[in-house]
């Protein structure tokens, strides 16, 4: 069991956090793993567990692939594997090579070495996993990777899948720390150009596109988005083909609310 208090301020602090975050999340399994169960660190904010639960509970003991960008000390995959099942492909990416010892392909999970910084990786990636129902970008959080990823990754999802980015927070930082590294300068804000969140604010006027009276043209995600989602730092793209321009219809008995008495 992980929610034990420990001995100095810092752990009794963490202890008091978890607490907290059980009282104010803990309705699903995956914050009952992560709090509960033995497993390795899950690195994760916890308000991010009722989104999870809510868009990840219709695809449980089903064949799907699920990707997760960022597998650090290979908790996250172990949670995943737990909440969808022994038929769930699980396959975490890290840059860091040590990361391959969390692969465990009698548990069908995965693990590939490479950054989602370089299009080349995501080429080989998509060639070997032809099929990616679900994938979770907990990377680098840089947001120039998230957009990358997004722009690679998106089109590759399957119909009728899910993509989640999270800790896009960093759209507003003005730098990051990742561990131990010295603060990485990102230089966010509230509107600032190139950010994620700017990027995603940008598919708003894409999935209206076919209203827009041809100054946006429909592209592929006008076609293939189904809805877009936000939350606190975690964006949610839902992907479903759009087979046709929207219509709308008057259906049914018209009352004559216009006509005169
Ligand atoms: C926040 S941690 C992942 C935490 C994990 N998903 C969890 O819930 O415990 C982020 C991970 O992303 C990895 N990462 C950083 N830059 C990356 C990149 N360019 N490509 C792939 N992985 C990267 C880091 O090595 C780190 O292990």
């Amino acid at each position: 069991m992980n929610l034990v208090a420990g001995s100095s301020d810092f752990e009794r602090g963490q202890y008091e956090a978890l607490k907290s975050a059980y009282r104010l999340f803990g309705h699903g399994d995956l914050m009952k793993f992560w709090l509960f169960e033995e497993h390795r660190c899950i690195y994760k904010w916890a308000h991010y567990f009722p989104i999870y639960e809510k868009w990840f509970e219709a695809y449980r003991g089903k064949e799907i692939v699920f990707v997760e960008v960022g597998v650090q000390n290979g908790g996250s995959i172990q949670m995943w594997h737990d909440y969808f099942g022994k038929d769930a492909k699980i396959v975490g990416i890290d840059i860091i090579p040590v990361c391959k010892q969390f692969e465990d392909p009698e548990q069908n999970i995965f693990v590939e070495i490479g950054s989602q910084d370089d299009p080349n990786f995501w080429a080989a990636f998509k060639e070997k996993y032809p099929r990616v129902d679900i994938l979770l970008d907990d990377g680098g959080h840089q947001f120039n990777q998230q957009i990358l990823t997004f722009r690679e990754m998106f089109p590759h999802i399957k119909d009728g899948g899910l993509y989640m980015c999270e800790d896009c927070h960093t759209s507003y930082a003005y730098s990051m720390r990742c561990g131990t590294c010295e603060p990485i300068i990102l230089n966010g804000g509230v509107g600032v150009k190139g950010t994620f969140i700017e990027f995603t604010k940008n598919l708003i006027d894409e999935i209206n596109a076919f209203h827009t009276n041809g100054t946006l043209p429909p592209n592929y995600n006008t076609l293939n988005m189904g809805g877009i989602h936000f939350y606190d730092s975690v964006v949610v793209v839902e992907k479903k083909k759009i087979p046709f321009k929207p219509f709308d219809l008057p259906v049914g008995d018209f009352a004559k609310v216009n006509a005169e008495a």
